[in-house]
């Protein structure tokens, strides 16, 4: 594919809307459908991409998530601002599937540039919003994702402005300030910083890449299931576990699945998707057990898992088709399970963030219930690293002592 007198490696053709299909033009900066508010996806040429890349040319190419690059909106390479990101780990956890009694692995984006899944979104959207001429970018988030987009945005040298919840993790807010990112705390949660971002963004003239709010955070998302579709020998696992906030990974990984399919490089067989939140912020969980349409808003949200409390994702009805199409679940564990599961996991030399503990949590939940048999191939996704996590975790963890103490507290 040609643009101008430059070869481009991108088949992106148009974006469409998500809720009323309208279409619009990838080469001009979009936001939301202006019809009806629905999410944009971008749509590619998949028959070309299929007549020109088999899925064995992607051996020889570099171990990132650009090795997608065909299925990615960029156009030109000299637009896309990487750290190296994707193609993280996916491996066994087999004395953990032991004792629990099932094939289990893991995903894990602890190991991604900025400690978190948030910078393949970023990569994505920061290389579009510099491909596009877009010069002050703006978000909330509940913390990794600004500190993401902090990031690329200072390789871009686009200007960055993020709000974040007052309680975010100290990690999550000195990255965003040490990227030189204009870091506003917000006396309130992800959904109020959200507020602030929209009302404010026209007079500031940011560009909004708050979750599912612009089209390209969700392409990078995507690659989560790329890779765990390449890196499994084409074959995906029978259940994925993942740690749900606003919901663009498992959307992103739902849009992954089907793309790959068109192209020929899987069958139809699909994996049960899985929802885990925690019980004191479970929007989508509520919803799901409901049999409703929409996500509606969790009152009073909390968790020490920050990146799932999200009351009310943007995306909630297509989180809820995921669920749903694919014979999937929504499952809420509590603080002390996702504690205890943060612990559980160094068994296996990992330091996961909580929201990648809650997987665990979820699925012991499950095999509870019988929802997951003994004999399945299980998935968990690790969003993060713990170590983005120490102030958040260290209070509840250890145990303080007085100085005058003659006995010990359990461990
Ligand atoms: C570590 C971590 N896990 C999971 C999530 C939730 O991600 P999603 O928006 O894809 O549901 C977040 C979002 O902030 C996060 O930071
Ligand atoms: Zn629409």
């Amino acid at each position: 594919m040609y643009i101008g007198a430059v070869e481009s490696h991108s088949f992106i053709t148009h974006l469409e809307c998500s809720r009323c299909g309208a279409r619009f033009e990838h080469t001009r900066v979009q936001s939301v459908c202006t019809k009806c508010g629905g999410t944009l996806f971008a749509r590619y040429d998949l028959e070309a991409v299929k007549t020109r890349v088999g899925r064995e040319s992607l051996k020889g190419r570099p171990p990132t998530m650009w090795r997608y690059r065909e299925v990615l909106p960029v156009l030109h390479d000299e637009n896309i601002v990487s750290l190296g990101e994707g193609y993280t780990p996916l491996y066994p956890l087999r004395r953990l599937g032991e004792r629990l009694g099932v094939s289990l692995l893991v995903k894990d984006d602890g190991l991604m540039p900025t400690g978190s899944f948030k910078a393949r979104g970023q990569t994505t959207a920061i290389s579009k919003a510099k491909e596009l001429s877009v010069r002050r970018v703006a978000l909330a988030s509940a913390g990794n994702a600004g500190g993401a987009m902090a990031t690329y945005a200072a390789k871009a040298g686009l200007e960055a402005y993020v709000f974040m919840p007052r309680d975010a993790p100290s990690a999550a807010k000195l990255e965003c300030h040490v990227m030189g990112a204009h870091v506003y705390l917000v006396d309130g949660l992800i959904n109020h910083a959200a507020g602030i971002v929209q009302r404010l963004r026209e007079r500031y003239g940011w560009f909004d890449l708050s979750t599912l709010k612009e089209p390209y955070r969700v392409e990078g998302k995507k690659t989560m299931g790329y890779e765990i579709a390449e890196q499994g020998g084409w074959r995906l696992p029978d259940v994925i576990v993942y740690p749900t906030g606003g919901g663009t990974g498992l959307v992103g990984m739902w849009k992954a699945f089907g793309e790959l399919e068109e192209l020929g490089w899987i069958g139809s067989e699909r994996p049960r998707m899985v929802a885990v939140q925690s019980e004191g912020c479970a929007p989508v969980v509520e919803a799901f057990r409901k049999g409703a349409e929409a996500v509606e808003e969790f009152p009073d949200a909390h968790t020490v898992a920050g990146g799932i409390r999200v009351p009310k994702p943007y995306a909630g009805e297509q989180i809820l088709r995921v669920l749903r199409e694919s014979g999937g679940t929504a499952v809420s564990v509590s603080d002390t399970e996702i504690l205890g599961c943060v612990r559980e996991f160094a068994g296996e030399g990992l330091f996961v963030c909580p929201e990648g503990a809650a997987t665990l949590a979820g699925l012991k939940r499950l095999l509870d219930d019988g929802w997951v048999e003994k004999s399945e191939e299980v998935l968990l996704y690790n969003t993060g690293t713990g170590l983005k996590y120490l102030d958040v975790l260290g209070e509840p963890m250890l145990p303080t002592v007085s100085r005058d103490a003659d006995t010990l507290p359990t461990h």
